[in-house]
């Protein structure tokens, strides 16, 4: 694997790989990675034939009072993941080589209504950011097939509707979360979890899973049934952000005639901010 951290040496490395004819995988990360990441990038390496994968912790995304500088920064442990994983290629840009004339003034790539709500609600502007980086990503990689977790469910819709309104010719590939032994599923973020927080913090997909549960029994009353799990998510020991029934492919509010749903949650733990999603197929009759 080779890592280069220009736009120019990127281009130049995706080139020789198409002259030779071979379809190119992307992976996007923002590094601090682990075997979720991995997952994806082994998964590019079956469905492509060279790997480009990206680390860039993307100012754009984040909040004024959330964690970009204290975001870890693991470039050699990286490094060492993905080439295990079958990572031809690692992007490693710095801010300026990705926003040479600034923030401020850089184009925006905005998808209305999906990017709202959820997530959108709490983080303003944060889907705008996700989709000016990847949409920016996607020029200079130029890639036949990108592929992203399910874990941030709102961030795939968003990046999907982006190359579809915007006919971007790449195909999107969404993976099933990777989860541990106890059910959290994993993200970069769980690192900062005190040993109290991790061993509360399953308990957030054992609320998913019983949620789907009742769904799979008949309950449709979602706002009840939501209102009592996020009673009892409080009462453990969470802060939750939002818990909520939506609609599996637009992100509608559901309704009790919907049958092909999922349930996302965000919730606190101390000051991590943890989420994930559970998709709910409910048979036509039930
Ligand atoms: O999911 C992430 O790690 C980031 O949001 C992404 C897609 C790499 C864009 O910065």
């Amino acid at each position: 694997m080779i890592t280069v951290n220009t736009v120019s040496a990127l281009r130049a490395a995706v080139a020789s790989a198409r002259q030779q004819g071979l379809k190119v995988g992307f992976v996007p990360t923002m590094g601090n990675l682990h075997s979720g990441h991995a997952e994806l990038v082994s998964k590019a390496a079956e469905r492509t034939d060279f790997v480009v994968a990206s680390i860039f912790v993307n100012p754009l995304q984040f909040g004024p009072s959330e964690d970009l500088d204290k975001y870890p920064r693991t470039l050699a442990a990286d490094q060492h993941k993905l080439e295990a994983a079958g990572c031809d290629l690692l992007f490693a840009p710095t801010v300026a080589q990705m926003y040479p004339d600034g923030m401020a003034g850089q184009t925006r790539v905005s998808v209305p209504q999906l990017s709202e709500g959820l997530c959108g609600a709490s983080r303003p502007g944060h889907f705008e950011g996700v989709a000016t980086v990847v949409s920016k990503l996607f020029n200079m990689v130029q890639p036949d097939l990108a592929i992203f977790g399910q874990k941030d469910y709102q961030q795939l819709a968003v990046i999907r509707a982006m190359a579809r309104d915007l006919n971007m010719p790449i195909q999107i590939d969404g993976e099933p979360t990777v989860r541990a032994e106890d059910g959290l599923a994993l993200s970069s973020r769980n690192g900062y979890l005190s040993e109290p927080e991790r061993a509360l913090a399953p308990q957030l997909y054992a609320c998913l899973q019983s949620l789907a549960e009742a769904m799979h029994a008949g309950r449709r009353d979602y706002p009840r049934l939501l209102a009592d799990a996020q009673q009892g998510l409080q009462e453990q020991g969470f802060r939750p952000d939002y818990l909520e029934v939506r609609e599996a492919r637009h992100l509608r509010p559901a309704t009790p005639e919907d049958r092909d749903l999922v349930i996302l949650v965000a919730a606190y733990l101390g000051n991590t901010r943890l989420i994930d999603n559970l998709q709910v197929k409910l048979s036509s009759g039930g």
